[in-house]
């Protein structure tokens, strides 16, 4: 039923999601409408019989991102709290399905929203998270080539500028979130972006390229309070070549 990442299999993906009654998150939180733009129903884990996502595995053992994230951290933030996401976002879907059919309380239906909204973004922030990383020792780190590195200079001054955005904003979130290099549309430009939980303060109608998830189940076992350490070690695991490719498909 899923096809591989194809425009149609994306067409496939946003009609999906639509024809779930997930027009709403793709409505109130726009980051997802270009999020999911950029990942395809099987990306996601979606089922068109069920309709329900899945959580899949890791694309790398839970080892892999070693030293830099430990294996315990990855096997809990993985298996409990990114499955804690897909199976909320399922259960939000339902509930209000169910008031559509008129079988639920239609006094929760802001309730269910906001938990649709809150699961969603855990769901599809997490899969770029995961597929935005690889092993320092299989080049992961360093730095873009091609047009990113061009536009990055462009819009930040140099390289070293945009990290030192990019780590500061994350480090600096309050609370529970995510940094994020986002690429806006309508400017034409990349930005640096703070959100909050998992879909607060995202930029009306920007496409999520890179995150670092500064929750602290991403790093307490490791780092304790120490969130610009981990910050900073995440700079050595980016996928550069998966961040590329997804800055192309943005600004097509
Ligand atoms: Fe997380």
């Amino acid at each position: 039923m899923n096809t591989p990442d194809t425009p149609i299999s994306r067409r496939h993906a946003i009609a999906g999601l639509s024809a779930l009654g997930a027009t709403s998150v793709l409505a109130s939180t726009n980051a997802h409408a270009h999020t999911n733009a950029l990942l395809t129903n099987t990306d996601l884990g979606w089922n068109q019989e069920t309709k329900q996502f899945a959580l899949l595995p890791l694309p790398y053992a839970y080892d892999a991102l070693e030293p830099v994230i430990d294996e315990q951290t990855m096997r809990i933030h993985h298996d409990k709290h990114h499955n804690g996401y897909v199976k909320g976002v399922n259960n939000a879907m339902k509930q209000l399905e169910a008031i559509r059919w008129e079988q639920g309380d239609p006094a929760l239906i802001q309730h269910w929203q906001r938990q649709l909204s809150f699961h969603m973004g855990g769901h599809v922030n997490h899969t770029l998270f995961w597929s935005g990383m690889k092993p320092e020792a299989l080049g992961g780190g360093g730095q873009p080539t091609g047009n990113l590195s061009q536009v990055i200079k462009r819009d930040f001054g140099s390289f070293g500028k945009f990290a030192k955005q990019f780590t500061l904003a994350a480090t600096k979130v309050e609370g529970s979130g995510w940094g994020w290099l986002v690429y806006e549309p309508v400017s034409r430009q990349l930005m640096v972006t703070q959100v909050q939980n998992q879909q607060d303060m995202m930029i009306a109608g920007a496409v999520p390229l890179l995150g670092v998830d500064v929750w602290e189940h991403a790093y307490y076992l490791k780092y304790q309070n120490r969130r610009a350490d981990y910050v900073e070690a995440f700079m050595r695991i980016i996928d550069w070549e998966e961040i590329s490719r997804r800055f192309e498909a943005a600004r097509r």
